[in-house]
């Protein structure tokens, strides 16, 4: 029996990932800027055993269902580079609503592809297993790095130039990220489904994918310059933008419900009144907000007076995904 445990961190992209060139590798349409957070966490066992006949996936102590599947599909992946024939045993906990635009697959796929391939014995590179990673869900292409990543759309047809680097690492910036939750139901339509109908229907998919390159470098050049003005501007940009494209589909995608679009208006109060705050919203309820370190107490009250607000998670800046006794050492 061979056992590695992972711990990995979500991720909130700031130019947003929407829509596949490839949907069997999860290729994607267009290349995408996040920060990896602190504090949240998904940590993942990966134990091959040789007597098992099939899989077994316990996903915060249940049996995985439909997430059973797209992690035995993973495994294979793993088991073709490694040579292993065995099945495997793979418990995962998140310590934050799963299935609700936290990016719970970013993590999740972050630490299973770690962790998976160290228990078959392999050691990757991290653009290697950032690219492993990405077959398992694209953001967690991302996740794989701490701090401030981008993740290349790539050209090639195999996708070995789609995988993730850093920017600037965690520490290198200290930002903050609170995480309104306005609701822990699961989103009705997943990002992959989502993804694919905005592609195949909305009149605004080839704008999107035509403004990408410039969005992209203008916020490269941002994080380079740690100008929290102009991330917050283009991240709100590019999270409109992405909605713009999710609503216009057929039928339209709306992730929102009222607390979501509310904080997003409290937000833009706390601006008015001078205070740096941007918003951005992912395939899901849950509004993150950025801001500077000295207006956290602020920004999270206001956030948590908004009507339909369940609460506010602090995180800000993270580290990379990392073996377990490394994560309890500290080592990043
Ligand atoms: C809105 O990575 O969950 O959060 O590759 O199909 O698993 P799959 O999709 P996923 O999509 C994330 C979409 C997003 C934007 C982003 O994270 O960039």
């Amino acid at each position: 029996m061979h056992a590695a445990i992972a711990v990995a961190h979500p991720n909130v992209a700031l130019v947003k990932y929407w829509g596949k060139r490839d949907r069997v590798l999860n290729l994607p349409a267009v290349g995408s800027i996040s920060v990896t957070l602190a504090g949240l966490s998904t940590v993942t066992r990966v134990c091959f055993d040789g007597t098992l006949e099939r899989d077994e996936v316990i996903v915060e102590g249940l049996p995985g269902g439909e997430a059973g599947a797209r992690v035995a599909a993973f495994l294979d992946l793993v088991r073709g580079m490694a040579g292993v024939d065995a099945h495997a045993r793979v418990e995962s906990r998140n310590d934050f609503p799963t299935g609700a635009g936290l990016a719970s697959s970013a993590s999740a796929f972050a630490a299973l592809a770690l962790a998976a391939t160290r228990a078959a014995g392999l050691k990757l590179s991290r653009r290697e297993l950032s690219i492993l990673a990405r077959r398992g869900s694209g953001s967690a292409a991302r996740s794989v790095f701490g701090g401030f990543v981008e993740w290349h759309r790539g050209e090639r047809g195999d996708g070995l130039d789609a995988f993730a680097e850093q920017l600037l690492p965690e520490d290198a910036w200290p930002l903050v990220v609170l995480v309104a939750v306005t609701s822990q139901m699961p989103k009705p339509v997943g990002s992959t489904e989502g993804m694919e109908l905005s592609r195949l229907t909305s009149p605004f998919w080839p704008a999107w994918v035509e403004s990408a390159p410039a969005m992209l470098a203008a916020m490269r050049e941002a994080i380079a310059a740690r100008d929290l003005a102009r991330v917050g501007e283009l991240a709100e940009h590019s999270c409109l933008a992405m909605h713009a494209v999710a609503m216009s589909a057929r039928p339209g995608l709306v992730y929102w419900n009222a607390a979501t679009v509310a904080a997003m208006h409290a937000v833009r109060e706390l601006r008015r009144a001078g205070v740096e705050a941007y918003f951005t919203v992912d395939a899901g309820p849950q509004v993150k907000v950025l801001a500077a370190p000295g207006d956290a107490g602020r920004v999270r009250e206001v956030l948590g007076a908004v009507p339909g607000v369940e609460r506010v998670i602090d995180s800000g800046p993270g580290p990379e995904a990392r073996l377990y006794d490394e994560a309890r050492l500290g080592r990043t």
